[in-house]
């Protein structure tokens, strides 16, 4: 597969030109971290990413053949920008379509999703998750029971969610499809998903739109991203780069996507192949560590989330733990730490993490369990809220108040209570729980 920003990026470094443009640095090797070379800005030959119609719209077509997609769209600012698209395309599907102005969503869903919605006036309904209030494994038929005598303009899923669980979307996708609604899947932490012996992407599966954090777990930049539209939703995806356009930088990172046209080269080639071998070691761990003792989440194929009260450690103490072994996970709460492998880190490293975990000594079982979510009162509309004149407060004076806008420590971003929603004593044990000091909530009219 051709890499057409790379290309055009190696030329152009090694073409000795006086760079009379942006950026600063002057393309001057080694002052900040030695990539200068190749950071440039919109030059005449390096395209544009909203308007993209040379090397970008080239590399793109690449990716969505890759993807299997009508279309695919780079984003430089991650699946934070793309979630934002995706739900401003909702609304222009729900005005074109006469249905309501209003999405369903399952509640895990990361707080761009919430203040994202917000502001573009869309109402949520939520769905909640059957588990813990990160892992939203919402099945179809809760689905379709709420899409029962609405017509939402979209349903929104988080699949596979931070901790590694997964919708079932084929499922969810039929429930859509009869219902008129779109399928929109916060698809961040599975990119990878599409290269594996099964196919487990969700646009294979049947989501209509979805994003794609390239950067969590195929070899890309921080802020690598997909943005990515079915077969059976090209008339939106007409307008998705406006959509992008209107929430993203004008000066898009031309090094992320050298990383995302580089990364294309990739995936055609070995990557398939190194997942398949890398997969089985990944299962194998699994095997060990839950015969060590441990408990699991999930069925994320590249992703193990142990969850060891049973074998005496919370989630944090057990980071640490691994921390002081050389191990660094992705996430840890009182309850899970979430460790994300990939065939870059190497044949090895799934042994090597069983072995930290099968070393540490047994302690007793930690019985404490996380607080069931209950559904919160809707007190404000979500964007009334979010621009309403707002305080901080420490979490345990909220009781009783609105929330403007949620405060979740990242990661994983998942908020206890958005925006317009109040705060009750449910909302205060969460807090307090997952160690959320600090609440944004509406002043008070005196
Ligand atoms: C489920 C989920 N969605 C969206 C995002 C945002 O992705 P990005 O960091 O690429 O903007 C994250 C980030 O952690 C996430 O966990």
């Amino acid at each position: 597969m051709n890499t057409p920003i790379c290309d055009f990026l190696d030329k152009y470094a090694l073409s000795g030109a006086e760079r009379l443009h942006m950026p600063g640095h002057k393309g001057v090797p080694g002052a900040l971290c030695g990539a200068e070379r190749f950071d440039i800005t919109e030059i005449p030959g390096a395209d544009s990413l909203y308007e993209a119609c040379g090397i970008i719209a080239e590399s793109e077509k690449n990716a969505s053949s890759l993807f299997g997609t009508e279309a695919t769209f780079y984003s430089t600012e991650g699946s934070s920008h793309c979630i934002r698209a995706m739900l401003y395309t909702a609304l222009l599907y729900s005005r074109g379509n006469a249905r309501e102005n209003a999405i369903l969503a399952v509640r895990n869903a990361h707080r761009t999703f919430v203040t994202a919605a917000a502001l573009l006036g869309l109402d949520t309904e939520w769905v909640y998750p059957r588990d813990t209030m990160l892992s939203g494994t919402a099945g179809a038929e809760e689905i379709k029971n709420a899409l029962e005598g609405r017509r939402f303009a979209a349903v929104y899923i988080t699949s596979p969610d931070y901790l590694g669980g997964r919708c079932d979307i084929a499922a969810i996708s039929a429930v859509c499809r009869e219902n008129g609604a779109l399928l929109l899947c916060d698809n961040a932490h599975g990119a990878y998903l599409k290269f594996l012996p099964r196919d487990l992407h969700p646009v294979a599966l049947g989501a209509d739109i979805c994003c794609d954090s390239a950067h969590k777990t195929l070899p890309v930049l921080t802020g690598g991203a997909y943005l990515h539209f079915a077969h059976g939703a090209r008339a939106l995806a007409a307008h998705a780069r406006n959509a992008l356009s209107l929430f993203g930088s004008t000066s898009p990172s031309y090094l992320i996507l050298r990383s995302l046209d580089s990364a294309n080269a990739l995936l055609a080639e070995g990557f398939k192949a190194e997942l398949a071998r890398f997969v089985p070691l990944v299962d194998a761990a699994k095997e060990t560590i839950a015969s060590a003792g441990y408990a699991l989440y999930g069925d994320e194929p590249l992703k193990i989330t142990v969850m060891p009260k049973a074998r005496g450690y919370t989630g944090k103490e057990l980071a640490r733990e691994c921390e002081n072994r050389g191990i660094v996970c992705d996430f840890a709460d009182p309850d899970h730490a979430v460790f994300m492998l990939s065939p870059a880190n190497g044949e090895l490293a799934p042994q090597k993490l069983c072995e930290a975990l099968v070393s540490l000594p047994r302690r007793a079982e930690i019985k404490k369990r996380p607080p069931v979510v209950t559904p919160k009162k809707q007190a404000l509309p979500a964007r009334e809220a979010l621009l309403a004149p707002c305080e901080t407060v420490p979490s345990r004076e909220a009781l009783g108040r609105v929330c403007a806008s949620p405060l979740v420590g990242c990661p994983p971003a998942i908020p206890v209570v958005t925006c317009g929603e109040l705060t009750d004593e449910n909302a205060l044990e969460l807090f307090d729980y997952y160690g959320i000091g600090n609440c944004r909530v509406v002043l008070k009219n005196e």
